[in-house]
C-alpha cells in the first residue's frame, strides 16, 4: 500500500479551510493545519470538527519545521477579500504577498512536490462584460490591495515553478454554501441571510453586475483535483475556478435566494453603483482537470442546504451582522479589544 501523502492547509480555520480539511481526510490524505486563528472562535460546530494536527501560527513566521514531511501545500491563508485587504494595506502586502513568497521558498527547499494557491478573480478588476474572461489573454486590472497582492503572488509562484515543485493556481468565483465558519459577507450567503433574518432581500445596486459563484464543496473538489491530476497537465497552470452556468447577475442570485426562502420579499433599491462586473470562462478547468474536477452544486441545492443550516443553528441578526460571520467586523473587534495590534499580530500577554 502506498503511504498516505501529507497536506499542509494554511488558513484551515477559515471558511473554505473548515470544509477542505474534512474533504481531504475523506480522500485519504494526512492533513495538517496552520492558521493564526483570527476566526478560531467563530465556529458554529454544525458538523463535527476534524481532528488534525493544528499549528496556531502567523504565516509571516513560518519556518522549515512547519514543512517537515509535507508533500503538498494548499495555501489559503490571507486577508481574503477586497474590504479586508483595505483595512491595513501594508499588512495585506506582508501577509498575502511576502508571506506567500516565504512559504513557497521554504516549501520548495523542503521538497514539497505541489503548491496549490488560491488567488482571486478580483485581479481582473473592472472588465468589459460582453466577453467571458479567460486566464491568460484577458486584461488584468487589479484595483484593490487584495487583488494586487494576489497578482504579485501569482507572478512570483510561476517564476519558481519547476518539474519537482509544481505550482497550480486557482482563481475562485465568489463562494457560497455551508461551513462551520460560515460567512455572511459574500453575495449568495449574504442574500440568504437577509431573507432568513428579515424576510426581505435587498439589493442596493440595480442588480445588473455579473458575479460568478461556486459552492464551497466544488472549490474543495477543484483543490483536490489540483493535487491529484497528472503533473504534465497542471504544472504551472492557472485556472478560473467555477462551474458551467456559474455566471449570474446579482439579481439572478437574489432571485435564487428568494426562491430558497419561500418567496420572501425582494427589494431592488438601486441607489448605489457597483463597478465590479465580470463574466468568467471556465473552459480550461473542465478541459484540463477532467475527470478529477466534477462540480455539482447549484444555487438551488446551496439554498436548501443553507436554509436548513440557518434553522438548525437558529441563525439570527446578531450572526448576520456580527463578528462571527463578517470578517471585517471580526478583525475590527480584535483590534478594538487589543487582542491584535495594528500589524494584525496577536498581542502576547
Ligand atoms: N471565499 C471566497 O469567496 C473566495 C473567493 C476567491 C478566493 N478566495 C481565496 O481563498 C482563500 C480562503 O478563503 P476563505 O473564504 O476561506 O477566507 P477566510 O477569511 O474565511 O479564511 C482565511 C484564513 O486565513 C487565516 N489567516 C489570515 N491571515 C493569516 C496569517 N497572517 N497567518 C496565518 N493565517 C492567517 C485566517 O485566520 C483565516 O482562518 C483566500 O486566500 C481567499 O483569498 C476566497
Amino acid at each position: 500500500m502506498k503511504p498516505k501523502k501529507k497536506v499542509l492547509i494554511t488558513g484551515n480555520l477559515g471558511y473554505i479551510g473548515s470544509v477542505l480539511s474534512g474533504y481531504l481526510i475523506k480522500k485519504n490524505f494526512i492533513v495538517k493545519g496552520l492558521d493564526v486563528g483570527y476566526f478560531k472562535k467563530c465556529n458554529f460546530n454544525f458538523y463535527k470538527n476534524d481532528k488534525i494536527s493544528q499549528s496556531i501560527k502567523d504565516i509571516r513566521d513560518v519556518n522549515f519545521n512547519d514543512l517537515k514531511n509535507v508533500d503538498i501545500v494548499v495555501h489559503l491563508a490571507g486577508l481574503s477579500n477586497d474590504p479586508l485587504g483595505e483595512l491595513a494595506k501594508n499588512i495585506t502586502n506582508e501577509i498575502n504577498y511576502k508571506a506567500t513568497v516565504k512559504l513557497a521558498n521554504l516549501a520548495k527547499k523542503s521538497g514539497v512536490q505541489r503548491f496549490i494557491f488560491t488567488s482571486s478573480q478580483s485581479i481582473y478588476g473592472i472588465s468589459k462584460i460582453s466577453k467571458e474572461l479567460d486566464e491568460y489573454k484577458s486584461v488584468k486590472n487589479p484595483i484593490t490591495q487584495y487583488a494586487k497582492s494576489k497578482m504579485k503572488s501569482e507572478k512570483y509562484l510561476l517564476r519558481i515553478n519547476s518539474p519537482k515543485f509544481n505550482v497550480i493556481i486557482f482563481r475562485p468565483s465568489t463562494v457560497f454554501g455551508v461551513s462551520n465558519r460560515f460567512r455572511s459577507d459574500i453575495v449568495f450567503n449574504n442574500l440568504m441571510a437577509s431573507g432568513f433574518v428579515k424576510n426581505e432581500i435587498t439589493i442596493n445596486t440595480d442588480g445588473k453586475p455579473w458575479r460568478p459563484v461556486i459552492h464551497v464543496k466544488d472549490v474543495c473538489n477543484a483543490l483536490y483535483a489540483g493535487i491529484v491530476a497528472p503533473s504534465k497537465k497542471v504544472n504551472g497552470q492557472i485556472y478560473n475556478l467555477g462551474i458551467v452556468g456559474g455566471n449570474y447577475t446579482v439579481k439572478q442570485i437574489a432571485l435564487n435566494a428568494k426562491k430558497a426562502m419561500n418567496n420572501c420579499k425582494l427589494k431592488i433599491i438601486n441607489d448605489h453603483k457597483d463597478p465590479r462586473s465580470y463574466k468568467v470562462s471556465f473552459n480550461k478547468i473542465y478541459k484540463d482537470l477532467k475527470p478529477y474536477y466534477a462540480p455539482k452544486y447549484t444555487l438551488k441545492e446551496g439554498g436548501k442546504e443553507i436554509l436548513s443550516f440557518f434553522k438548525k443553528i437558529k441563525f439570527s441578526n446578531i450572526h448576520f451582522k456580527g463578528q462571527k460571520t463578517n470578517r471585517l467586523v471580526r478583525l475590527k473587534y480584535l483590534i478594538e479589544t487589543k487582542q491584535i495590534n495594528k500589524k494584525l499580530r496577536f498581542n502576547t500577554k
